[in-house]
């Protein structure tokens, strides 16, 4: 018997402020896109915006549904939405965000395991990471090198291949 271990990595900035000019304007990006959720059941916003390597962002929000589980998170609605609008057009970035009525989120809002899967989909379609930009309402951002290191032991599509 042998143990493996996952070591995950991020970095933490001390808000938007310390960030990379690309990296805060997308950001701000994501922050539009969080007042385009329709989130009236959860009353919890997402919003997201990918970077593509054309130079356009898609944004993306969470869209609930009275049926609860049919809702679309905000992060799958923005990629879904970038890659369906530039097929093969490489994604760099993924900014997120969220709001919500009940409290101030001063921690960064992480994506559903689910939205780290699907965005793995496309990191590992197109060969290069996709760098993920997490911030709550204010204060810390977050700053993931890639999809793959934080969804450890996961699957893909070379499990279906020869
Ligand atoms: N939600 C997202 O949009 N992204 C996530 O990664 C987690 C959850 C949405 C789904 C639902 O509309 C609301 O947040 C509460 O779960």
């Amino acid at each position: 018997m042998k143990k493996i271990s996952f070591n995950a990595e991020y970095e933490v900035y001390e808000d938007e402020t310390q960030l990379p000019p690309a990296a805060k304007k997308l950001l701000q990006k994501a922050k539009e896109a969080c007042q385009t959720a329709y989130a009236p059941y959860s009353n919890f916003k997402v919003g997201a915006a990918v970077q593509l390597a054309n130079g356009e962002i898609v944004k993306g929000s969470n869209q609930e549904n009275a049926a609860f589980p049919v809702t679309i998170c905000g992060e799958r609605n923005a990629v879904f939405a970038a890659a369906a609008q530039y097929p093969g057009v490489q994604i760099e970035a993924v900014a997120i965000t969220a709001e919500t009525v009940s409290k101030e989120l001063k921690k960064p809002v992480p994506p559903c395991g689910s939205c780290r899967q699907v965005l793995f989909e496309y990191e590992f379609r197109q060969q290069q990471p996709i760098q993920l930009i997490l911030q709550g309402d204010a204060g810390e951002v977050y700053i993931v090198k890639a999809v793959k290191d934080i969804l450890p032991l996961l699957f893909d599509a070379s499990y279906l291949k020869k």
